[in-house]
């Protein structure tokens, strides 16, 4: 097991800058997810730590050894792909042990091994089939099986569930993490799912255009977002945001547009002051808003126009417009709203967000 350190990774195809300088340590036993939309350099970064591809400035340990050099094969690492990449031809046994016969290791300690793996993921009955005779799911296990016999010192993970319908990602989601628990390896995952990063990472690392935007655990991403585009990225459904002016009034600061009228909390005033007179972007989360009652201070409630109802049944989303912005509202099932009424919203001041127009950074 080993920690694994980029520092100042570069990647350029050609002219195209794909990675841009990510510095990122991932320690011993932990399990780290990197996440962004498409395009956005997860599975570059990850070629580059198992030695795919080459790196065309910076630095990659891997343990105490600088690898930049160093073929995929001395790496140590072993790395599961989103089309398992098995071989059509070879049994479900010889498939797991192809690796470690490549590497010269003896036929017990093959057997030894696989009789382990197959054991951890329950596929001991399959060991003797095609690929082919398999279902989805079993194949990832297989394709798992075959990283875990080789006992690595770091799993590579590039999008492994994405061709698994809805229900089995979410099993084989909570199979992986069982698994990490139990064999404590130091894990790198790439997904565009936040809800996979967000469930499976001790750390997430959010990036977009190359660039990382913020490193964190799933729960600081949430409360704490760097930027916009994090704040957006994580969490579904998505932040609501509402371009506004800051406006002064005595001590008081205000965030308004045509539609709203928001008191902002004291404990952010100072913060925001350097604001006023200017345009700022305010976030809110589904869930912090509800239909205002008498404890709700006036400062914090709207009206909003109900396009939509979607009953989820353990809540129901309210996609409402709120003068010029959309958003939506997370209400309790129990809340009786039709299409096209005006409500009265309310949102929580305690958990508002405020990003710089321009440079969209959290304020
Ligand atoms: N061999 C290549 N030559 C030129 N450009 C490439 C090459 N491989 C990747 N790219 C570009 O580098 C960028 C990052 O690609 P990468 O595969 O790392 O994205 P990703 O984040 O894994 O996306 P996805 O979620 O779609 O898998 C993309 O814009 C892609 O077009
Ligand atoms: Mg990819």
């Amino acid at each position: 097991m080993a920690r694994v350190l980029l520092r100042n990774l570069n990647k350029h195809y050609e002219t195209f800058h794909a990675v841009k300088d990510v510095d990122l340590e991932i320690q011993d036993r932990e399990f780290v997810v990197l996440v962004g939309p498409s395009g956005c350099g997860k599975t570059t970064t990850l070629r580059m730590i198992a030695g795919l591809e080459a790196i065309t400035s910076g630095e990659i340990l891997i343990g105490d050894t600088v690898v930049n050099e160093m073929p995929p094969m001395d790496r140590d690492i072993a790395m599961v792909f989103q089309n398992y990449a098995l071989y059509p031809h070879m049994s479900v046994r010889d498939n797991m042990a192809f690796g470690l016969k490549m590497r010269k290791f003896e036929r017990a300690e093959i057997d030894r091994r696989v009789k382990i793996a197959s054991d951890i993921l329950g596929i001991e009955a399959l060991l003797h089939r095609k690929p082919r005779q398999l279902s989805g799911g079993q194949r990832q296990r297989v394709a798992l099986g075959r990283a875990i016999v080789r006992n690595p010192q770091v799993f590579l993970f590039d999008e492994p569930l994405s061709n698994l319908d809805a229900k089995l990602r979410v099993q084989m989601r909570v199979e992986l993490k069982k698994l990490h628990e139990r064999l404590g390896t130091t894990a790198v995952y790439v997904t565009h799912d936040q809800v996979e990063a967000m469930t499976l990472g001790d750390r997430v690392v959010v990036m977009k255009d190359g660039w990382v935007q913020q490193v964190g655990d799933p729960l600081e991403l949430y409360n704490n977002p760097a930027n916009k585009f994090v704040a957006g990225f994580i969490g579904s459904p998505g932040m609501n945001f509402a371009a506004v002016t800051i406006e002064r009034d005595g001590d008081a600061l205000w965030a308004a547009n045509p539609g709203m009228r928001v008191r902002v909390p004291d404990a952010i005033v100072t913060r925001l002051g350097p604001h006023s007179g200017r345009a700022a972007t305010l976030g809110i989360r589904p869930e912090d808003l509800h239909i205002a009652g008498p404890a709700d201070d006036a400062g914090h409630c709207f009206d909003a126009h109900v396009e939509v109802v979607e009953r989820l049944g353990s809540e129901i989303l309210l996609d409402v417009s709120v003068g010029p912005s959309s958003m939506v509202a997370s209400v309790p099932p129990t809340v009786r709203t039709k299409m096209h009424e005006t409500i009265r919203l309310a949102l929580d001041p305690e958990r508002l967000h405020f990003f710089d127009a321009e440079t969209e950074a959290a304020i």
